[in-house]
Parts: C-alpha cells; structure tokens; sequence
C-alpha cells in the first residue's frame, strides 16, 4: 500500500493523502450512497472530462441526488492536475454528504472529492468467468455508484486466479461487462458490445469505440438483444472468437487469456485500438 503520487482535493484545496477528510456519517461511507467518476489523465490533462461529467450528473440524479457542481468539481481537476505529476488517472467522487445511520437520507450538502495518481495499465488483459452476475433489474442498474463491494468481490476472485479482470453475465444469461470494464466480442469480421439494455454500465470508452469507428467506417456494433449470450466466451475458447476490453484507464485491451487459458487477439479489436490512439491523441476532450 502507498499514497505516494496521489494527490487529493477537497473541500475547496489540497490535502495531504493521509489526512483524515470525512465524517463517520458521511452517507457515502455508511452506506455507499454516492457516485463517481474515473477518467484517464492524458498528457496532464482529463480525457472526455466534458462526457464523464454528464454521466456522473446522470449517475447522481440516478440514485436521486442533486446534480453536483461542475464548477467546483473543475476547480478541483485544475488543482490536483497542477499538483500532480505522471499522472495517469483522475478520480471525481460525490456522496450524498452527512447521513442517519440507516439507508435514510438527510438534506445535506455533497461531499465532494477530487483525487488523481499514477497508472499503468497493461496493453493486454486476463479474464476468467465469474459464478455471480450483473442484475439488469437493479434499482442502480447502469449508474457508477460508489456501491462497489461486489466488485471488489468479484476482482478479488479473478486476482486468486491470475486474471486481471472477470466477465460477468446478466440474470438472464447475457454477456454483461467486467467490475470496470466493457466487453467486445471479434466474431465473423465483426466487433459487438453487449446493448445497455444488459445492465453494463454506458463505459465512455465503449462509446468513443462505437463512434469513432463508425466514422472510420468500421463493423462495430451494438449487439441486439439475445446476441450474445455469455456461451459466447466457449467460442472464444474453442478459437472463434475474440475478445477486447474498453475502460478509461486501459483503453481498448485486447484478452489474451480466458479461465487460464491462451486466447488470440482478434485483428479488428487490434485495429480499433489504433484508432483509438489516434483520435485520443488528437483531441482530449471528444
Ligand atoms: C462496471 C463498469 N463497467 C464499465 C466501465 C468502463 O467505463 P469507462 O469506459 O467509462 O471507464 C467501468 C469503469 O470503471 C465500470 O466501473
């Protein structure tokens, strides 16, 4: 454990890593009621800050929370990226502030919190199949809440299994997503993710791919209800399909492992990749 390269704002300035910040009753560490944003930091600056923003206003309005102030959580990137350096992630989380010892709420102001640090995300990634699953059904379907014990749970599992990541299915046996990631399946000349309808998460990452190759004219796609099943993952077992990874921090990753078992790169997802690159590079905040 190490907070060296951290670096944290709250509150209006920056704080030193280790010092203690919130209440015992803020309702985001009673409970988990808040929500939050990951982005990739990119030469010293926010990747999509402007998209990741609007979903972390959807995600708070979601679980029925006042939309956060921008203004101030800008003010807080523009002080931690100055503070920072080789930075490689930035991290926006907002609780419902003080709260009763239950699941109640009271009206109270946000706590709002700034914090970036180093990243180093591998080029490619190890997934193994998980027992549990994403409920599409969930009240929090779809919104980045700070509720993410079930995914430290679930990435706990793959860690004991040498994996870097799981993929989960839904309850009603679709390819979902992973604990922070987005799935795409490289089958017969095509690239799909599961639809939202699954209940994975609208990954920025996923919609940058889905957009940017549309433009490039690329066959990548949303998959139709019922498309992928997670039996898909046998195919890709058996050599018939690949697999990549999207995410704010790893990009596009391609899996070249699955249940501890070597899996090939798929040459599209290769080439999405590329893509990606170019067109992050070329403009920070799409
Ligand atoms: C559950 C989940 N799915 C997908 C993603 C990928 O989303 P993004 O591309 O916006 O980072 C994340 C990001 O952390 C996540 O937590």
């Amino acid at each position: 454990m190490s907070t060296e390269g951290i670096v944290v704002w709250a509150d209006g300035r920056l704080r030193d890593p280790a010092e203690p910040l919130l209440s015992p009753l803020d309702h985001g560490l009673t409970v988990g009621d808040g929500v939050f944003e990951t982005c990739g930091v990119v030469r010293g600056r926010p990747f999509a800050l402007t998209r990741h923003l609007r979903r972390l206003r959807q995600s708070a309005v979601g679980i029925g929370l006042a939309p956060p102030d921008e203004d101030l959580i800008r003010e807080g990137v523009e002080a931690v990226l100055a503070a920072g350096t080789n930075l490689g992630r930035l991290r926006i989380t907002v609780t419902a502030g003080l709260g009763p010892l239950g699941s109640g709420r009271w009206a109270s102001p946000q706590t709002v919190l700034v914090l970036a640090g180093p990243a180093q995300p591998a080029d490619v990634v190890r997934v193994v199949r998980v027992p549990w699953v994403r409920n599409e059904r969930s009240a929090v379907a779809g919104l980045k809440t700070t509720s993410y014990a079930e995914n430290a749970v679930v990435l706990a599992h793959a860690r004991s299994r040498g994996a870097d990541e799981a993929l989960l299915a839904n309850t009603v046996g679709e390819l979902c997503e992973g604990t922070a990631t987005n799935v795409f399946v490289e089958r017969d000349g095509e690239l799909l993710t599961p639809g939202l309808h699954t209940g994975c998460l609208a990954g920025i990452t996923r919609e940058l791919v889905l957009e940017w190759s549309a433009e490039a004219g690329l066959p990548v796609r949303e998959a139709a209800p019922g498309e992928l099943a997670y039996a898909v993952l046998d195919e890709v077992l058996a050599g018939r399909a690949h697999l990549g990874l999207t995410g704010s921090v790893r990009t596009v990753a391609p899996v070249v492992e699955l249940d501890g078992a070597p899996v090939a790169p798929g040459p599209l997802t290769q080439r999405v990749r590329e893509l990606y690159a170019e067109r992050e590079a070329a403009d920070l905040d799409p």
